[in-house]
């Protein structure tokens, strides 16, 4: 207890407390797109008090999301939808809001849990390769720092 509650510094960054929420993947995403439920569900939990709050797995090519509810984060279409929960946290909120930027694998490119989770056809054609995942894992990082530094 002695500790939880005082500042952390993370190099730049310091946050009030070391409290983190994990992420935590929702299946409220449009094809990989933000919906008004992240507003609803982040917003909350930067009310929580932790020092910082890590958004849900975020894919970073179609193929590589757990499931099309899944957030991603490749192309202008998914950064756009994504780009105003930043500052609608910031407004609110002191937590620090990351990111946990994801490619699911063998696991990529399935149902959702409810209709059975089973792989599709685009996951056992893709012949998913680990430079592929790299490369894409840069990119999003690209369009992650975009949407936390200027947001
Ligand atoms: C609803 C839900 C969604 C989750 N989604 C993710 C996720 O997107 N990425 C991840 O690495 N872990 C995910 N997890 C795992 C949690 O981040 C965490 O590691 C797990 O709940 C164990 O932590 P705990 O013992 O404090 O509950 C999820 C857990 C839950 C309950």
């Amino acid at each position: 207890m002695g500790v939880l509650f005082t500042p952390a510094t993370l190099k730049a960054l310091t946050l009030s407390d070391r409290i983190v929420v994990s992420p935590m993947c929702e299946y409220r995403a449009v094809d990989g797109r933000a919906s008004s439920w992240h507003f609803a569900h982040l917003g909350g939990l930067a009310q929580s008090g932790a020092g910082m709050m890590i958004i849900e797995a975020t894919a970073v090519e179609p193929e590589g999301h757990i499931t099309p509810g899944c957030l991603g984060l490749w192309d202008d279409e998914t950064e756009a939808a994504l780009k105003p929960v930043v500052p609608a946290i910031r407004a609110n909120s002191s937590i620090a809001p990351a990111m946990q930027i994801s490619h699911a694998g063998r696991k990529a490119s399935s149902e959702v849990p409810w209709k059975g989770g089973s792989l599709s056809a685009s996951n056992r054609a893709a012949g998913l390769r680990m430079d592929r995942r790299l490369c894409r894992k840069r990119r999003a990082r690209r369009r992650l720092r975009r949407l936390m530094v200027l947001a």
